[in-house]
């Protein structure tokens, strides 16, 4: 898979996610689905899009016992969406255990990557609520590092760590990045942004897309922006 627009379907319903789907005609973008929409329609919303022929980014960023995560991924497996994460803080055990349960009898499995420290902790909460005191920018590297040697295919990350994480774990490994808006925007809640122009520059291999899309007036034209920025 190239570099590709995620667009984040961060609907509370199966009606309403097929409304904002059926605006596209011609494309079948890939899609993010979350643990909103996920925990109010369940697994049949997954089958449904895939069954529309869109590629599926599960979002459900799993965090448990090695064991508990392995069987829970086996089940996910079972969906074939396509790319799957969970949380880096679970350890490298929780990690292999993880991709030991996606990996289905034939070898093949969706890709995992993992969700280092979130963008929406910063380095007073990591210190204070985690008792973890380094800068949180070695944090981050630091788990991407684990993630790739327990064989992950790579991170959800902030746009602005993206040539870092390429730089120490090497071009093939994943990075996927949300906080992407477009110049003209506004940022709502999201505080370290790029364009989609500048994370393709900093090397993004996919961005993750959400209200710039979705709460657009015309949707289809600022997929297609974002598509024209990033892709082409
Ligand atoms: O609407 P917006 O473009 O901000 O959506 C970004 C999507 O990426 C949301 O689904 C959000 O939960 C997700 N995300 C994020 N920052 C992270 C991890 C995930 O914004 N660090």
């Amino acid at each position: 898979m190239g570099r590709d627009v995620i667009i984040a379907c961060d609907f509370e319903s199966a009606e309403k996610t097929y409304a904002f789907l059926d605006n596209f005609k011609e494309e079948k973008p890939f899609l993010k689905i979350g643990m909103e929409l996920y925990y109010a329609e369940g697994p049949s919303i997954v089958r449904e899009i895939k069954r529309r022929g869109h590629k599926i980014f599960l979002d459900l960023k799993l965090h448990d016992i090695p064991n508990t995560v392995k069987k829970a991924m086996a089940v996910l497996s079972n969906l074939d969406v396509d790319i799957i994460n969970l949380h880096a803080a679970g350890t490298v055990a929780m990690m292999s255990a993880a991709l030991e349960g996606l990996t289905r009898p034939d070898g093949s499995r969706p890709l995992l990557i993992a969700v280092t420290q979130l963008t929406s902790t910063d380095q007073i909460s990591m210190e204070e609520d985690l008792l973890i005191k380094e800068p949180i920018a070695d944090v981050v590297m630091h788990y991407a590092a684990k993630a790739k040697e327990a064989g992950l295919d790579g991170v959800v990350c902030s746009p602005l760590e993206a040539s870092k994480v390429h730089e120490r774990c090497g071009k093939d490994f994943l990075t996927v990045t949300p906080g992407v808006r477009f110049a003209d925007n506004d940022n709502g809640d999201q505080k370290r942004v790029m364009t989609p122009a500048q994370a393709k520059e900093i090397g993004s291999d996919y961005i993750v897309v959400g209200r710039p899309i979705t709460k657009a007036e015309d949707p289809v034209a600022a997929y297609r922006r974002c598509v024209k920025e990033f892709v082409d």
